[in-house]
């Protein structure tokens, strides 16, 4: 079977600096992988050059949706690779903080309708019904991360760990193939991580979806993740099973060692 991401030899310059030397990755359909590696590795990076965010400077993106063709990313424009079904959260939490929680949810959900921004201004009958359907598809996505009681909330009242959960829900909200997470568990406390576990776990099974994320809790990616890339400098160092990972003598000096935390 074709994987659904499929990257080679990605490389991302900025200046002076390789941000991203020749990484390849590839992520089957339904699969759980983590990327980790110290600040400054090249993850997020690697997330912007593989969402069209950021140009690369050599190397290829080739990406799979369900039951779609492959497709070169590169050079697409970031809105139609989430359109093909690539969704992601940021790192930075990046939520419309005026609007509302459901707003934040039915505004993702525009790219999946055939009316639009525009339609959905206009108004027309089909449209309204249109509406109707996503408002409540919106909801029953909120329902399933469960912040639907805080649906007309507005979205800069959540706590910190809602807001993340919010942002899952948002990027649902497009129909991802792939869906790329960067450090979600990020501020969270203890039971907000483990909530967070059972939550991508049944996402990952409910909606038929591939799951990337970047993460420095080290229990959360040993539970999650069925393989793992190692990230240092650009490069990557090891990638493998969280057993093949955890015993890699690169890793432990590159990583683990360091404080445990990057
Ligand atoms: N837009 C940018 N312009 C210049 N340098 C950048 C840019 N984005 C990231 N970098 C640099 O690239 C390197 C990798 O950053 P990043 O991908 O954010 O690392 P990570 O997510 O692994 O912590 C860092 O040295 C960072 O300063
Ligand atoms: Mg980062």
């Amino acid at each position: 079977m074709m994987p659904v991401l499929d990257v080679k030899a990605l490389s991302k310059n900025f200046g002076g600096l390789r941000a991203l030397n020749e990484v390849d990755m590839t992520i089957d359909a339904g699969e759980i992988v983590a990327l980790i590696g110290p600040n400054g590795a090249g993850k997020t990076t690697f997330f912007n050059c593989i969402t069209s965010i950021y140009t690369p400077t050599e190397g290829t993106v080739n990406f799979t949706p369900l039951g779609k063709e492959r497709t070169l990313v590169n050079g697409m424009k970031p809105n139609l690779v989430t359109q093909l079904g690539m969704a992601r959260t940021f790192q930075n939490i990046r939520l419309f903080k005026n609007m509302t929680v459901l707003e934040n949810v039915m505004i993702a959900r525009h790219c999946r309708t055939k009316a639009g921004i525009l339609g959905a201004l206009l108004r027309p009958p089909s449209v309204v019904q249109e509406e109707r359907e996503i408002v409540q598809r919106s909801y029953d996505l909120l329902k399933y991360i469960g912040l639907h009681k805080l649906y007309d909330e507005q979205a800069s009242n959540l706590s910190y760990g809602a807001q993340r959960r919010l942002e899952i829900a948002r990027a649902l909200a497009t129909e991802p193939s792939l869906l790329l997470l960067d450090e979600p568990a990020a501020g969270m406390n203890p039971q907000e991580t483990a909530e967070l576990v059972e939550l991508i776990l049944r996402i990952r099974k409910e909606f038929n979806v591939a799951i990337l994320l970047i993460e420095h809790d080290m229990s959360l990616v040993m539970k999650l993740s069925e393989r793992i890339y190692v990230m240092e400098y650009g490069c990557l160092i090891s990638q493998g099973t969280p057993e093949e990972v955890r015993k890699d003598p690169r890793v432990i000096k590159a990583y683990l060692g360091e404080d445990a935390h990057a």
